[in-house]
Formats: C-alpha cells, sequence, structure tokens
C-alpha cells in the first residue's frame, strides 16, 4: 500500500477556536492533512462551514513544498458538488472529495462523477470520490484518477461508532488498486485502526479520536505506526 496519511477531521474540534486547533493539529502534532468536513443540510441532515471559514484557517497551517503535508482535504457532503469548484480553490481546498451518490442522483441538477473528476482536475486541484456506507465499491471502478473515500459511517455526524461491515469494500478496491489513496472515514481510532489498515486503507480519518485525545501527538504516531506496520 501507499505510505500512511493521517487526516485529522476538524469537526471534532473547538470551532470557537479554528485557527488554533488547525495549525496545532497540523504544525504541531504531526497530522498530514485536514480532513474539513462540509455539510450542506441536503446531502446530509447536519450543516457546517462553507468556503469562507475555510478561507480563514487555510493561513493558520503550514503548506510543504511537496504533495504530503498540510493538505487540506475537502470532504464535500453536499448535494450539488459541481456548484462549489471555485469558491473551494480559491479557498485554498487542495483535494475536493465528492460523493458518488450526489453526483449521479438524477433529483437535482448534476454533474456526472466522470465529468466531475475532470472539472476538479481543470481548477487545478486534485480529486477524491466517497461511497456512503450501502454504496458497492464497484461503482468507483471506472473512476481511476484520485482517491477513494470508503465511509465507515452514514455521514452527517462526527463520533459515530465505526461500521466494519464495510472492510470487504476496502479489500476489494485495494486488491484492484495497489497504488491508490484509499481513505476510510468515521469511527477511527487506535481500537479500530488495526481492522482498516489490515483491509487496506492507508488514509486514515480520525475526529473525535485525535481532537478529543489529551495527546494528539501520541495518537497520530500511533495510527501512524498501525498503517504502516
Ligand atoms: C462524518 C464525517 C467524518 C467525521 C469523523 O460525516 O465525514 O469525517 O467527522 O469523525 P469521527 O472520527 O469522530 O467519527
Ligand atoms: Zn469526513
Amino acid at each position: 500500500s501507499p505510505r500512511a496519511i493521517i487526516a485529522p477531521s476538524i469537526l471534532a474540534s473547538d470551532f470557537g477556536n479554528l485557527s488554533h486547533e488547525c495549525s496545532r493539529i497540523v504544525n504541531e502534532a504531526g497530522a498530514d492533512w485536514l480532513h474539513v468536513d462540509i455539510m450542506d443540510g441536503h446531502f446530509v441532515p447536519n450543516i457546517t462551514i462553507g468556503a469562507p471559514v475555510v478561507t480563514c484557517i487555510r493561513g493558520s497551517v503550514d503548506r510543504a513544498e511537496d504533495w504530503s503535508k498540510g493538505v487540506f482535504d475537502c470532504h464535500m457532503m453536499v448535494a450539488e458538488p459541481q456548484k462549489w469548484l471555485d469558491d473551494f480553490k480559491k479557498a485554498g481546498c487542495d483535494l475536493y472529495c465528492f460523493h458518488y451518490e450526489a453526483a449521479e442522483a438524477s433529483q437535482a441538477p448534476h454533474t456526472p462523477s466522470s465529468e466531475l473528476i475532470k472539472l476538479i482536475h481543470s481548477k487545478g486541484m486534485k480529486a477524491g470520490v466517497g461511497i456512503k456506507p450501502d454504496t458497492p465499491a464497484d461503482v468507483l471502478f471506472p473512476l481511476l484518477d484520485g482517491m477513494l473515500l470508503v465511509m465507515t459511517v452514514e455521514p452527517g455526524f462526527g463520533g459515530q461508532k465505526f461500521q466494519e461491515r464495510c472492510m470487504p469494500k476496502v479489500k476489494e478496491l485495494r486488491e484492484r488498486y495497489p497504488d491508490m489513496d484509499i481513505e476510510v472515514d468515521g469511527g477511527l481510532g487506535l481500537g479500530t485502526i488495526d481492522v482498516a489498515a489490515e483491509a487496506g486503507a492507508n488514509v486514515i480519518v480520525a475526529g473525535t479520536a485525535v481532537f478529543g485525545a489529551k495527546d494528539p501527538k501520541d495518537v497520530i504516531a500511533k495510527l501512524r505506526e498501525a498503517v504502516e506496520s
């Protein structure tokens, strides 16, 4: 598998001190990426933040020269992912990860996944495609280019229980794509990392487990160790 990437989710941070929280987790505790959960109250039953807030926190996080540290991994839990490309590019988003279910939903105006990926690239961002726990992995087969996100909880809220039933999908994708970044998101922490790593996930989102820890640096190091061992 590719290298371990630890991406704490700021959903579990103190939103009243967002800049400080982001800088402490990337610049001090050694996180690789920052996982930024964007929810619009339509695709999921919750609302978080939009591009203006992302713009404000971008400056507090050091950016590495290479594609490694300080990456803003924006998880777009929104009904119309095609709508926000320019805003998020401008805000400093590096990786724009949309949901397959939103891109393919026929009831709203939509841009199909393959087209959306091309658009994301044309704006100079990396693309990611996510699936919810009940969506099969094979929908991702034709969408080779970018990161694959396998949700391990129903998207919408932090602090939920990790769903191990999603691991066969991670295995299936890892077998097929040995070099691809495969991200897992939801309920990851020291108690669940081993199963996820064993299945082949290398990009680990962890909200509660990192931001709720006394020593986030230690948790990040342990998560990394579990993926790399
Ligand atoms: C859920 C979000 C997750 C969430 C993870 O909809 O996509 O990124 O914040 O939080 P924990 O790690 O607490 O489950
Ligand atoms: Zn997320």
